[in-house]
């Protein structure tokens, strides 16, 4: 069941959202009135004119042609759960987050999508995957919006809009739905050679994930973690599947999007029906908050970057249980709104710039997709902590706000509600040094290096795992039209690994090129060869 519900202002309203719609043994109109018939118009006569007075009929239709809201701009289509987060107490050192607490018990909403189709398109195509929880803490609601994939195609949020209209459907032909094997994709990802990395991703295995209950999450940002004294740890947040991780073989992948679009949607929905509750920990790799922001050599604050287990390893804070399906999609699937400025004392942001877009983004779209400023009012979305802001009006608005004055200051209502210090709850910015510096529009130096981790990712493959690279990579192109878009890929590869390239080019048919560039890191040491693959893979 989603959170129990609770005005804006913290007061029970006494209600079950569903007693709302439906209740009492009648059939009855939005109003409540008892209705005698729903299955025939009114009309002058059974086989007259149907009778513009019939307000029932018209009751009945206007709100159905009203059912649909916008789907999401991005992450259209997906499944999620309802669970429980119980904390270790292994982060305390580092974040003074109550819900990371040692067996602080949390209820948590997790949803899971596929990024580029439709709300109807199928679930086991190539393509990055969502991995979102909202955890209902006593301090506020916390999102951790994630992905499968532990890097990011672009390192500036300005970029966003570009990566999404060059991999969604053509403008004309809306052409094709759900897949990247089209032209535009390849040609900004080629053009665009700090997308190497992810594009990489995308092409292993963990481009088609068997289940969502096998796939890892990460929140791919460096955050900035808290503790009780002030001190501050920059983190990556990882979630690991207690099922390891496992994918589909791509003929699996294909077979499965025509027999059972719905593949992912309902083993998620059947396991947790027959008790198999999946299960994942959440974990964080640490680093020390320097000055620069970097951690050996890697700039935390480049989301096409990873840091290697190897070098920091993830450390275990939490276990995540989904044991519930939602009972109603729309209501929670699909109203619920994740945004990842929602942060709760003790975990902070970081300048990401990606993560800056992110800030505003969120916020805005939800606005339009859920009708107005109101939607932290709808069940899925209430935190579970008392609120008592002074937010006031607007579209769907259904709190019945008391008093006259919500300002700060005011000598009226009894003045204003009491501000928390730091030492009482509050959320509080890090106070971050911000080095003097002229304003431009431009990227650090150190975000120059696109081919480097791309190729430590390649290394640390499986001879076979490095098959189905080289098999994805020419299906996908082999898709697009233009020769040009095809030999700039190759291009990209030749700077990642000459027999990755070499392999697409006789599969397409082309000569291999040469690299253009000099790898910015040396050849990786085989200490470093190995991503943290200690799972086991299909
Ligand atoms: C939705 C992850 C980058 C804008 C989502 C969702 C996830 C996600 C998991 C689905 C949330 C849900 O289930 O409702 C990520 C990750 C990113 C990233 C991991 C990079 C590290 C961005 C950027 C922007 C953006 C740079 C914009 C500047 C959006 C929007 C939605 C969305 C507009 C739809 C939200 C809604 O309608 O509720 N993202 N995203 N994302 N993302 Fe991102």
């Amino acid at each position: 069941r989603g959170p129990a519900p609770m005005s804006p202002t913290g007061a029970d309203t006494g209600a079950d959202p569903a007693d709302r719609a439906q209740s009492g043994a009648y059939l009855t109109t939005a109003q409540g009135a008892r209705l005698h018939d729903s299955d025939h118009s009114l009309k002058a006569g059974a086989r007259g004119p149907v009778l513009l007075q019939d307000h029932h009929l018209r009751e009945k239709i206007t709100h159905f042609d009203h059912e649909r809201i916008p789907e999401r701009v991005v992450h259209a289509r997906g499944a999620a759960a309802h669970g429980v987060f119980r904390g270790y107490g292994t982060a305390s050192g580092v974040t003074k987050a109550a819900f990371l607490a040692k067996d602080v018990e949390t209820p948590v909403f997790t949803r899971f999508s596929t990024v580029l189709g439709s709300r109807g398109s199928s679930d086991t195509v190539r393509d990055t995957r969502g991995f979102a929880t909202k955890f209902y803490t006593e301090e506020g609601v916390f999102d951790l919006v994630g992905n499968n994939i532990p890097v990011f195609f672009i390192q500036d949020a300005i970029k966003f809009p570009d990566v999404i209209h060059a991999g969604k459907p053509h403008p004309d032909r809306e052409i094709p739905q759900a897949q990247s094997a089209h032209d535009t994709f390849w040609d900004f990802v080629t053009l665009h050679t700090e997308a190497a990395h992810h594009t990489l991703w995308n092409m292993s295995d963990r481009g088609i994930p068997r289940s969502y209950r096998t796939m890892e999450g990460f929140g791919v940002h460096t955050f900035r973690l808290v503790n009780a004294e002030g001190s501050t740890t920059l983190v990556k947040f990882h979630w690991k599947p207690r099922l390891g991780v496992h994918s589909l073989m791509w003929e699996e992948a294909q077979i499965i999007n025509g027999t059972d679009p719905d593949f992912h949607r309902r083993d998620l929905a059947d396991a947790i029906e027959a008790g198999a509750f999946p299960q994942w920990e959440l974990g964080i790799q640490t680093f020390p908050d320097t000055a620069d922001q970097t951690f050996e050599g890697i700039d935390l604050l480049d989301p096409t970057k990873i840091v290697p287990e190897e070098l920091a390893p993830v450390q275990p804070v939490g276990l995540l249980t989904l044991n519930a399906n939602p009972s109603n999609y729309f209501a929670e699937t699909e109203q619920v709104a994740f945004h990842v400025g929602h942060l709760v004392p003790g975990i902070d942001i970081t300048d990401d710039p990606l993560l800056a877009g992110r800030l505003f983004s969120y916020l805005d779209t939800q606005i339009s997709r859920l009708g107005g400023p109101n939607f932290a009012q709808l069940p899925i979305n209430r935190p579970h902590a008392p609120v008592n802001d002074m937010l006031r009006d607007g579209m769907h608005q259904t709190a019945v706000h008391r008093g006259v004055a919500p300002y700060r200051p005011n000598s009226l209502d009894g003045g204003c509600p009491f501000l928390a210090g730091a030492d009482t709850g509050a959320f509080v910015e890090t106070p971050v040094t911000v080095p003097e510096a002229s304003k431009v529009r431009e990227a650090p130096a150190s975000f120059a290096d696109h081919f480097s981790q791309p190729r430590l990712f390649w290394l640390s493959m499986t001879p076979v795992e490095r098959e189905h690279i080289i098999a994805a990579y020419t299906f996908e192109l082999s898709k697009c039209y233009e020769q040009a878009v095809k030999e700039r890929a190759l291009k990209v590869l030749a700077n990642i690994d000459a027999t990755l390239c070499s392999e697409v080019a006789v599969g397409l048919g082309l000569p291999a090129p040469r690299p253009t560039v000099e790898l910015a890191s040396p050849q990786p040491s085989p200490a470093l060869s190995q991503l943290g693959h200690s799972w086991p893979v299909d």
